[in-house]
C-alpha cells in the first residue's frame, strides 16, 4: 500500500477544510486527482508530505504511519512538483544542478555528487527532453522547460512516489501535450514511482491514469476506475453544472453544455 488514509479532517478556524477523507492507492497504480480551486488538493498533498497533521483519522504514507518515523527520510522517497516548489528554488542555479539536488531533496546543492548522479541526471534531462537546458539558468528557462527540469529533478532520488500538483498549468497547447507524453513516458517505465497527478482538467488525465479522485469542498465526490468517474453524468452531477464527455485518443474532453448560460 502506497498510501493508506482514514477517516482524515482537518480544519482552521471553524473551518472544515478537509472532511472525513479516505484513500487507498495500491502499488502499480496511477491515480489523478481533481477538483476545482479550493476543494483540497493541495492542502491533502501537503498532509502525504508530512507538512500539515491530520486532526482525526489516521493515515500512512509508504508503509509508515504518522509519527513514527523521520519526515526527512519519508520526503526522500516522495518526489514533489508544484508551483509553490519553483518559487523556492534558486533562479540563478543552472538546470543540470537544480536537477542534481532533487538527489538529497534539498534546494541548492549542498551534498557532493558523484559521477553516477551526473549520469543519472543526464539521462533524466535526455528522457524528458530537457538535456539541452543544462547549463542554462533556471531563471531564463520558460514555464513549460521549468516543469521538465523539476520532473527531472523529482526523480532523481528514485522516489516511490511522485506528485505532479497541477505541472501544466501556464503551458500552451503543444507545450502541455509534450510534457503529457514525457509524464506518460514515466509512468510506462519498468520501476516507475506511483504518480498522483493533480489537476483541473479532465483531459489532461493520461489513459495511465487508471484511478481518479473527485474532491469537491474537502469530501471525495468519487475515487474509483477513471472510466467510471469520467462520465457526463458523474460529471455533471460533480461540477453542478450540465457537461458533456468525448472521448477521443483514449482520453476524455470535457465541454460545458451550452444551455447553461441561457
Ligand atoms: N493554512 C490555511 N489556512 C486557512 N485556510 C486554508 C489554509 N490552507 C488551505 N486553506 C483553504 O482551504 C481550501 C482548500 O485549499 P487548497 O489549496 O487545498 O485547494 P486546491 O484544491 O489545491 O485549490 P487550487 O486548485 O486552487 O490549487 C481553500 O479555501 C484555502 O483557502
Ligand atoms: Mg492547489
Amino acid at each position: 500500500m502506497i498510501i493508506n488514509i482514514r477517516d482524515v479532517s482537518w480544519e482552521r478556524g471553524n473551518q472544515a477544510i478537509l472532511s472525513r477523507i479516505s484513500w487507498k492507492v495500491e502499488k502499480g497504480e496511477h491515480w489523478c486527482l481533481l477538483g476545482l480551486n479550493g476543494s483540497g488538493k493541495t492542502t491533502l498533498l501537503n498532509m502525504i508530505n508530512g507538512y500539515i497533521w491530520p486532526m482525526e483519522g489516521s493515515m500512512s504514507v509508504l508503509g509508515k504511519r504518522f509519527g513514527e518515523f523521520d519526515l526527512r527520510e519519508l520526503r526522500k522517497s516522495i518526489g514533489w512538483v508544484s508551483t509553490s516548489l519553483q518559487q523556492k528554488l534558486y533562479g540563478g542555479e543552472t538546470a543540470l544542478k537544480i536537477v542534481l539536488s532533487g538527489k538529497f531533496a534539498t534546494i541548492g546543492l549542498y551534498d557532493r555528487t558523484g559521477l553516477e548522479d551526473m549520469d543519472k541526471a543526464e539521462k533524466l534531462m535526455k528522457a524528458l527532453g530537457c538535456s539541452s537546458l543544462a547549463e542554462r539558468t533556471y531563471d531564463t528557462l520558460s514555464q513549460g522547460e521549468r516543469q521538465r527540469v523539476l520532473i527531472a529533478r523529482a526523480l532523481m532520488a528514485s522516489p516511490k512516489l511522485l506528485i505532479l500538483d497541477e505541472p501544466c498549468t501556464g503551458l500552451d497547447v503543444f507545450a502541455r501535450e509534450q510534457l503529457l507524453q514525457m509524464i506518460e513516458g514515466v509512468a510506462g517505465q519498468e520501476d516507475a514511482p506511483t504518480i498522483i497527478y493533480v489537476t483541473h482538467h479532465v483531459e489532461e488525465i493520461l489513459p495511465c491514469f487508471t484511478k481518479t479522485m473527485l474532491i469537491k469542498d474537502g469530501q471525495v465526490f468519487a475515487a474509483e476506475e477513471s472510466s467510471k468517474v469520467l462520465t457526463s453524468e458523474v460529471m455533471s452531477d460533480f461540477f453542478g453544472v450540465p457537461v458533456q464527455i468525448d472521448r477521443k485518443g483514449g482520453r476524455s474532453w470535457l465541454s460545458v453544455k451550452r444551455d447553461i448560460w441561457i
